[in-house]
Parts: structure tokens; C-alpha cells; sequence
């Protein structure tokens, strides 16, 4: 190696090292101190929390998951910083007792949901969206996939004639021009987590919904810690907004449905 090149390598992993590594971390804790500071100045609008058992009496979940690329707590990799408790279920629980005909998620990733709502929701069709690579904006995206690897479990696990695949930012995307007559009554928001894409997707869905509807954000949690400010600041800008929206207790959901004075949600 020339002496030139031996005194550049350093330079060069050390600039990528801050570039890929320190900044994007660094970035990520301006933003997250800043949305703390949004919050704590409108701590009147924080979410009140809701157990399952209100929300859905005191049916739980039972069934077998189908775990292939789980992309929630507890998910199918190991990640003992994450998998401190349990989303998949709760959701399933709510999805279980209100039958859901008709289910939107925004953010399919690799489809392990789909799959689980289509075993546990027979009679459901869900339409699902997310964005391939090229198409990407935002920046809490969680996967940057390409069209075949979007959705495979679903495919894998025999449902595909069950699920509509959208591939659009949801920045883009109109709902209505998918749904037909059909309305929600099981929104997921799950796609990018930025606090605007969280409040964009809010609005491309709430028009949507049926009157028993449901609308679930994920990565939503009062600590606020790691990726979860995003998500949780839109739910208190939309609380606001006049929005009921409410944190599901020992999950990483917030709920919303138009009449709370109906719980709990049944079919
Ligand atoms: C957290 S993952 C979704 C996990 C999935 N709901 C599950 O449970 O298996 C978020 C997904 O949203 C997609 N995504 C991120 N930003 C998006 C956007 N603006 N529009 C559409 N999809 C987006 C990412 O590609 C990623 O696959």
C-alpha cells in the first residue's frame, strides 16, 4: 500500500463511520428532545391510557401466531431491547373480537401481520401499502424492501387472493380509489413514523372509517424513547385537533375509534 493511501483509509472509515453511524443517531436525538419539548408544553393533550379489557372486554387473544419475519414485539429476530412485551397480540385480541370485513394497514413490510389478520379474521379482505425503496421519503422508514420482498408471508402463507397490495408512499395514496364501496372498520398506521407522515396517514384514512371503526398507531408510547416520539407527538397533535386518541396500556399502540361510549368493541 503507498503511504498515500495508508494516511487516506483512516480518513475515509472514519467519515463514513460519522456519516452512517454518529450522525443519523445524533440527528435522531434532536429530533426526539424536540418533540419531548412539543409534548411537555402541551401536556394537557398527553394520551390517556385504556386496558384491553375495556376496550374489548375480557376476551383475549388464543391462537397460534404464524412469527415469520414478525415485525413487532415480540418479534421474530432477537432483540432483547424491543421484545421487552408484546404487540402482535393485543392487536390480534381487538382484531379477533370486532371480525373486522374490512382491514387498511399502512406499512406492509414483509406481511407477517396480513398474515395473522387473514388467519384470525376470516372473513376479512385487507388492503395493505407500503412504499417499494425508490419511492421512500421520510426518515424513521423502519425497511427500505423491493416489490417481491414486500408482503411475501402473506403470499407464502396462501392469502394473497385475501389482500389487496398498494405499492405507493402513502404520501401519495388515495384511498378511496382503492376501497370501492368498503369502509374501514381496522385502520393499522405503521408505515414511516415521522410525526407528519403519522398525522398524513391519520387523514388518508379517517374519512374512510366505518361507524364501529377503529384506527391503531404503532410505535406509539408516552416515554417517548428510541423511535417512539414520532408516532406519539402526532397522536397529541391530533388529541388537539379534538381527536380521542388514547395509549393502549403495556403496548406500543395508540387507538382511536369515534365513539368511546360504545366499548367495548365487538362485532
Ligand atoms: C414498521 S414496518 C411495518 C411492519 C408491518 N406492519 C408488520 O407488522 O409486519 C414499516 C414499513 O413501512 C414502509 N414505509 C415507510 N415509509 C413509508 C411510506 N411513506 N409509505 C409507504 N410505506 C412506507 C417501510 O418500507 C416498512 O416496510
Amino acid at each position: 500500500m503507498s503511504l498515500y493511501k495508508a494516511i487516506k483509509r483512516p480518513f475515509g472509515l472514519t467519515y463514513y463511520y460519522v456519516k452512517d453511524e454518529v450522525l443519523p443517531v445524533w440527528r435522531q436525538a434532536l429530533l426526539r428532545a424536540d418533540a419531548r419539548r412539543e409534548v411537555n408544553r402541551s401536556s394537557r393533550h398527553r394520551l390517556t391510557g385504556v386496558t384491553l379489557a375495556e376496550l374489548i372486554g375480557v376476551r383475549t387473544f388464543s391462537g397460534e401466531l404464524i412469527m415469520d419475519q414478525m415485525c413487532m414485539p415480540p418479534h421474530a429476530f432477537q432483540d432483547a431491547t424491543m421484545n421487552d412485551h408484546d404487540d402482535i397480540r393485543p392487536l390480534l385480541a381487538i382484531a379477533q373480537a370486532m371480525q373486522p370485513r374490512t382491514i387498511v394497514e399502512l406499512g406492509t413490510a414483509h406481511g407477517s401481520t396480513v398474515a395473522n389478520l387473514c388467519k384470525f379474521c376470516p372473513e376479512a379482505h385487507v388492503w395493505t401499502v407500503n412504499a417499494p425503496a425508490e419511492d421512500m421519503t421520510g426518515s424513521i422508514t423502519t425497511f427500505e424492501l423491493t416489490k417481491q420482498s414486500i408482503g411475501w408471508v402473506y403470499r407464502e402463507h396462501g392469502y394473497a387472493p385475501r389482500v389487496t397490495q398498494i405499492f405507493e408512499n402513502t404520501l401519495e395514496l388515495e384511498m378511496g380509489a382503492h376501497l370501492g364501496d368498503a369502509r374501514i372498520d381496522l385502520g393499522i398506521i405503521d408505515a414511516c413514523h415521522d410525526t407528519e407522515f403519522v398525522m398524513n396517514d391519520f387523514a388518508k384514512l379517517r374519512p374512510w372509517m366505518s361507524e364501529r371503526g377503529v384506527i391503531v398507531f404503532h410505535d406509539t408510547h408516552p416515554s417517548m424513547r428510541k423511535h417512539l416520539f414520532g408516532s406519539y407527538r402526532a397522536c397529541v397533535r391530533l388529541r388537539e385537533q379534538g381527536y380521542d386518541i388514547r395509549h393502549l396500556r403495556e403496548t406500543w399502540w395508540g387507538v382511536w375509534t369515534k365513539n368511546w361510549d360504545a366499548l367495548p368493541l365487538a362485532r
